[in-house]
């Protein structure tokens, strides 16, 4: 049977971490020089400090992105803000802090910006990470008219998110078309599946939207693989690029 498609409030282009790699990923300097670009909805990356608020950080370390040593959700928010997120990237954002989900639901409820919050938990607290970051993302947006997207690989971590915030929409995040996907997307009560975008092809694209699912891409950062999801009908995608791709084209 052909399930009715689900409502769908969201701009096609979503600039990845900000703004891919022009500017320190997941600082508000990043999602700033997006929005610079056009951009209108974002994709971040969130976890739990020690002491239970919700930052973006994409790896579960902090040696990469950060002037901090060792597992981020060991370490309380207070020494987090600390530290520096932007010197790793270029001289230009040396001292550029990390950011909380508060600081950037202050900047997109400010600026009429969209978000998708991809849950990215410490390994082994998928379930509580699920459930904080949710029951945070419905306060801090209470009085919004569009909700953020929230999204994870981690199954656990989605039910987390139903259960504290049922009417926030999900995406399930794909790597691959593993057994139980479709099962599982059903039963999180997903409003989207977000996979790796070589992974679509019109039969793919036309089983994910019989199901009422949206079908969103991660990460394209080139022309031809982008015209193709387009013409393929799909749904949203997820780009680095936000200096190649205009988000207003027409789609
Ligand atoms: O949310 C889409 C994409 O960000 C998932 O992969 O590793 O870049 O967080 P990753
Ligand atoms: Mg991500």
């Amino acid at each position: 049977m052909i399930a009715p498609m689900t409502p769908w409030p969201y701009p096609f282009w979503i600039a990845h971490r900000g703004a891919g790699k022009l500017a320190p990923e997941n600082t508000l300097a990043a999602f700033r020089l997006g929005a610079q670009h056009g951009y209108r909805m974002f994709e971040c990356d969130a976890k739990l400090s020690a002491d239970g608020t919700v930052f973006l950080l994409h790896d579960a370390t902090l040696e990469r992105t950060s002037s901090g040593h060792g597992v981020a959700g060991a370490l309380p928010w207070s020494v987090l803000s600390q530290l520096d997120a932007g010197g790793w990237h270029s001289r230009a954002y040396a001292g550029e802090p990390p950011c909380s989900l508060a600081a950037l639901a202050a900047f997109c409820l400010g600026n009429g910006h969209h978000l998708n919050i991809e849950i990215k938990p410490t390994p082994g607290t998928e379930r509580e990470t699920g459930e904080v970051v949710a029951r945070e993302a419905a306060r801090l947006w209470a009085e919004a008219a569009v909700a953020p997207l929230l999204s994870s690989f981690q199954p656990d971590a989605l039910a987390g998110a139903l259960a504290r915030a049922p009417a926030l929409p999900r995406g399930l995040l794909l790597e691959a078309w593993w057994d139980g996907w479709l099962e599982a997307a059903r039963a999180l009560r997903c409003s989207a599946v977000i996979a790796h975008y070589p992974m679509w092809d019109a039969a793919r694209v036309a089983e994910v939207h019989a199901q009422g699912l949206r079908a969103l891409s991660y990460t394209v950062n080139d022309e031809w693989p982008a015209a193709h999801l387009q013409a393929l009908g799909t749904d949203g995608i997820i780009t680095d690029r936000v200096d190649l791709f205009a988000p207003h084209a027409p789609r």
